[in-house]
């Protein structure tokens, strides 16, 4: 985790440097977002959200709340901070247009786990069915975000997120009160199985 966090803040670096220090073009903001999350929403490291179709008001939502503090990542929120809402409008437009491309990761021993998770919840611990929010197919919409290919680790790290209380922007907790009845060999699972679906 740690040499993982190292490579993130170089990025970061590397990304704030080139940076435009003024309000820059579409064309300007883009570039710097695809140093990690690629031109086509593929981002570069399973840590680093992919943003290929994600609904465009889910992404500008995270942008503003990354902007004010309500969803915190260091790397994020500097990221941000010279963005306006037009600039933020474009790029949350620009990436929900993108296709996700399937994951190339190779599947993972607990899929079937994962899939028995996503569709009918885990009785005995009361977690909910993800598919009862995020869709069936797990293409999600403006308020329950996309799960379809995402990226296993990243899924991984927000249920933690969630769990743990680093993260607390979902509306009225409603994935704070799921991620605190899993258990990080459950999330590994529905992580595996999320980021297998290949349909858009
Ligand atoms: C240095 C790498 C880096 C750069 C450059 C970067 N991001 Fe990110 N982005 C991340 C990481 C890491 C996360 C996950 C944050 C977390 O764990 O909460 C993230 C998360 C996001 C999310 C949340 C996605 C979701 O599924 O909730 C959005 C939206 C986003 N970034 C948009 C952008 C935009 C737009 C830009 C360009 C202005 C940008 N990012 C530049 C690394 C980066
Ligand atoms: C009661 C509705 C509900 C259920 C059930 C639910 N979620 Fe969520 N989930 C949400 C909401 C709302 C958000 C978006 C929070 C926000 O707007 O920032 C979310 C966000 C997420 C995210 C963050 C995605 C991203 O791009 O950052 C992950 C991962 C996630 N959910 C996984 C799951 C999994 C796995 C399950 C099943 C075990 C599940 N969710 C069940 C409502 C739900």
């Amino acid at each position: 985790m740690g040499r993982r966090q190292n490579r993130l803040a170089l990025l970061a670096c590397l990304a704030l440097l080139s940076a435009p220090a003024y309000a820059g073009s579409f064309e300007e903001h883009l570039t710097v977002c695809s140093g990690c999350h690629g031109r086509d929403g593929t981002s570069i490291a399973p840590e680093i959200p992919r943003l290929a179709a994600l609904d465009a008001e889910y992404i500008a939502r995270q942008i503003g709340d990354f902007k004010t503090g309500k969803r915190k990542n260091a790397i994020m929120q500097a990221m941000v901070a010279a963005l306006d809402g037009q600039a933020i409008e474009a790029l949350a437009a620009h990436y929900s247009e993108q296709v996700a491309k399937p994951s190339d990761a190779a599947p993972g021993p607990a899929i079937e786990r994962g899939r028995k998770i996503h569709h009918e919840g885990i009785v005995g611990s009361a977690v909910p069915s993800c598919s009862g929010c995020h869709g069936e197919d797990a293409t999600g919409d403006a308020k329950y975000p996309r799960l379809a290919g995402q990226n296993a680790a990243y899924i991984q790290m927000q249920l933690a997120a969630f769990k743990n209380g680093d993260r607390t922007n979902d509306a009225r907790g409603a994935m704070g009160a799921v991620a605190k009845r899993m258990q990080d060999d459950e999330m590994q699972a529905v992580a595996q199985y999320l980021n297998s679906l290949k349909q858009d």
